[in-house]
């Protein structure tokens, strides 16, 4: 079966052609990194209106890519949910036109359920049961999965995801945006242990998220550098900066051990919580999606981590990571094939959750 995916939840606008829910035949993802750079993040307004003007394209690109034509197509899916509401309507609204217009099926589909199958399409095979760690901008969540659409949520997030907290503690750094990129860009010339930082509930027995503590520190350890600095003394190294203003000014020579240490200690999290889980549901197998999966030292301890408890690990390929349609339609032809329909009349759900 083929199925075109369509993927409008955040600022990235893509469109997919996957046969049988394994065979990627294109996933064409136009980013707007760019336009929402100036700003620090992303701007609901300019993210719709960017979806709107280039949606007609992205989808005519992907079924070239694929070398397919609308014709050929037997099933239309796109992202109901969660994200950014009017982005979500641009590619819903889209996927239902089309398939309305081409009488086809059609299905929405819950973003993060695709995240949770992407490894799958980079493995091209099913890794059930699994314990999945979804680490993205929008959300940090482990899950247990069984099957397509049978999985139990074990733990999340409390307060920001780890994606967030990258972005957050790069915007007081003053790097760039988005600020997961930024940091392990200089993190690699790091030393990780330089810097203590906390560990958010690595040693709680449950197997929630909290990064918001690590964040609150990174924010004091910066400001206090800026004040000893203010009064000329100790570190020597930072510029003084007033408190909420941009800690744009972490001296050069500090930067790549402050973003080590910082990564190390979300890493270190993410990586005890996942094997922490694989081992609680006994399971023989680790999946990881989301843009954070981006990252390679998170993909390396991961690595050795399961390594060492006998467990294989599967991560997404890192197109695959980030926000893409070929997760979507990969997702999608296993519900379709098994009769799943939603109803034209299906609104976005900005607050969509993983049952
Ligand atoms: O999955 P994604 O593209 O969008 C969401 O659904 O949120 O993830 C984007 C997030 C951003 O917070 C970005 O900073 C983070 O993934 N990210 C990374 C890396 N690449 C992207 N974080 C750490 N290291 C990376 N290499
Ligand atoms: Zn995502």
């Amino acid at each position: 079966m083929l199925v075109l995916g369509i993927e409008t939840s955040c600022d990235e606008t893509s469109a997919a052609v996957v046969r049988d829910g394994r065979e990627i035949l294109s996933n064409v993802v136009a980013s707007q990194i760019a336009l929402h750079r100036p700003y620090g993040g992303v701007v609901p307004e300019l993210a719709s209106r960017h979806h709107l003007e280039v949606i007609d394209t992205i989808i005519a690109e992907s079924l070239n890519e694929a070398g397919v034509r609308l014709d050929d197509i037997e099933g239309v899916a796109a992202t109901c949910g969660p994200g950014l509401a009017s982005s979500l309507l641009i590619g819903l609204t889209a996927g239902k036109a089309i398939a309305l217009a081409r009488n086809l099926p059609f299905i929405g589909i819950n973003h993060l359920e695709a995240h949770l199958v992407s490894p799958w399409l980079s493995a091209r095979r099913n890794f059930e049961p699994n314990v999945s760690l979804i680490v993205s901008g929008g959300h940090t969540i482990l899950v247990h999965a069984r099957a397509v659409g049978d999985h139990t949520v074990l733990g999340q997030t409390l307060d920001d995801a780890a994606g967030e907290a990258f972005d957050k503690v790069a915007k007081l750094l003053g790097l760039g945006y988005p600020g997961g990129p930024e940091i392990e860009k200089y993190a690699r010339d790091g030393n990780a242990n330089a810097i203590s930082l906390p560990r958010g509930k690595l040693h709680d027995p449950d197997l929630d998220f909290s990064f918001s503590g690590l964040k609150t520190a990174v924010l004091y350890w910066l400001r206090k550098q800026s004040s000893a600095e203010s009064g000329e003394s100790s570190a020597g190294n930072f510029r003084v900066l007033p408190a909420g203003s941009r800690l744009s000014a972490l001296d050069s020579r500090l930067l790549p051990d402050f973003c080590a240490s910082f990564q190390q200690a979300v890493v270190e999290v993410l990586v005890g919580k996942t094997v922490a889980a694989a081992r609680a549901c006994r399971v023989r197998a680790v999946t990881v999606s989301g843009g954070v999966a981006c990252n390679t030292a998170l993909r390396d301890q991961l690595a050795a981590a399961c390594q060492r408890h006998h467990i294989e690990l599967l991560v997404a390929g890192r197109k695959l990571c980030t926000d893409n349609a070929g997760m979507i339609a990969g997702l999608a032809f296993h519900k379709l094939r098994t009769g799943l329909r939603s109803p034209m009349d299906l609104d976005a759900q900005p607050n969509l959750r993983l049952a």
